[in-house]
């Protein structure tokens, strides 16, 4: 980076992780979705050279590791050149994918480029229960596609399970498929409900005791399969006594960019009113990761309100999560509800079991709106 680009740097700790959510297209349509409602088209997405230049900024600040993510990443036809740029900066190069839009030889490719580790997302261990929570008849053969040419390459694979109402009495069995499909890591994650998970928890939220028969089921596996598989296992939020140190506390280890280049703390920051974002378009990566407005809003434990403020846990898990306290009290800055000290901890159990008790299947798959998914086929084209 040139002089003229050298921001001045409050002293912050380098981040040592960053998600890089290339494009918000996606083949599937899965209800859970962690990106915006509200998602950009394909005209505004950055372009290969602002991607590498981000990418050599993100090196020269510190980052490590590289979520090459979406929307699908293989959506984008320079998904090779990005990675090539990548592993040429030292960067550490996880693919985020559904699998549909890879090619056996497009994915040889990919690590002929310097790819370093696969994360495959399931959405079912059946067939048809895959298919229909993806919206994409033949997903699920081709996943076992794709997890057998990670294998043949030799790269470690990753399984990325999301349960909800409709496959949580499957938990256990999704672990069993990981371990077939040759994963030697599977991630058991419970829905969280932001973005379009958020839109349709009425249709995802499982009651209490299916969440604790699935919790029960998966931790049996770990024994199962020790030394076989590593089950990250991250519990349903709305069934926990306290909430998750979300993004490892706000601006302290990580960064999302944007398909459009803004730069986040977080996949649901913009949800909270107020913030302000800045662009790596605009601003180079460094300023904006000790300067920006957004990242400074929760640094620390300035920000914190009581309980949160004195409370022995509040440097393990950071007051909880911003965007969750803003979803559901409507206060960035309150308790994360989740946790069993705040005042509105009852709501959690209230929510969750109307919620799980309304028998309803008709979610809304997510989806590009209308005249930006337009834009989604022209470009294609
Ligand atoms: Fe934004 Fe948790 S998702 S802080």
């Amino acid at each position: 980076m040139s002089d003229a680009r050298k921001p001045e740097l409050k002293k912050i700790p380098a981040p040592s992780g960053m998600l890089a959510e290339l494009t918000y297209r996606c083949p599937l349509a899965c209800p859970y979705c962690s990106n915006p409602l509200n998602m950009t088209g394909p005209e505004t997405e950055m372009s290969t050279d602002e991607w590498r230049d981000i990418f050599s900024q993100a090196a020269a600040l510190g980052v490590l590791h590289v979520h090459l993510s979406g929307g699908e990443p293989a959506s984008r036809r320079d998904l090779r050149e990005l990675v090539a740029h990548c592993a040429q900066a030292g960067l550490y190069t996880n693919l985020i994918t559904s699998g549909v839009g890879l090619t056996k030889q497009g994915f040889a490719d990919l690590v002929a480029a310097g790819l370093d580790h696969v994360q495959l997302s399931i959405q079912d261990s059946e067939e048809a229960g895959a298919d229909w929570v993806g919206g994409y008849k033949g997903g699920y053969a081709k996943k076992h596609e794709v997890a057998a040419w990670v294998v043949e390459e030799g790269l470690p694979l990753t399984v990325n399970a999301v349960i909800h109402r409709a496959n949580i009495a499957r938990a256990g069995a999704m672990v069993d498929l990981a371990v077939k499909l040759g994963a030697r890591r599977i991630e058991i994650a419970h829905t969280q409900y932001y973005g379009w998970a958020l839109h349709n928890r009425a249709h995802l939220m499982p009651t209490r005791e299916q969440s604790e028969i699935a919790y029960a089921e998966v931790e049996e596996r770990r024994l199962r399969y020790k030394g076989v598989i590593v089950i990250d296992h991250v519990a349903p939020d709305y069934h926990a006594h306290f909430p998750k140190p979300c993004m490892n506390g706000w601006g302290r280890m990580t960064l999302n960019v944007s398909p459009i280049g803004k730069v986040l703390p977080c996949h649901a920051a913009e949800t909270i009113p107020g913030l302000e974002f800045w662009n790596a378009r605009e601003k180079p990566l460094a300023e904006i990761w000790a300067n920006s407005p957004a990242f400074n809003a929760f640094r620390g434990d300035e920000w914190m309100q009581e309980p949160c403020s004195s409370c022995e846990r509040k440097n393990i898990d950071f007051g909880g999560c911003r965007c969750q306290a803003m979803a559901l009290l409507g206060d960035a800055k309150a308790c994360d509800p989740i946790c069993e000290k705040s005042p509105h901890h009852a709501l959690i159990a209230e929510i969750a079991a109307r919620d799980s008790s309304e028998h309803v299947a008709n979610f809304t798959p997510r989806r590009i709106p209308k005249s930006k998914a337009r834009a989604t086929v022209k470009e294609q084209a």
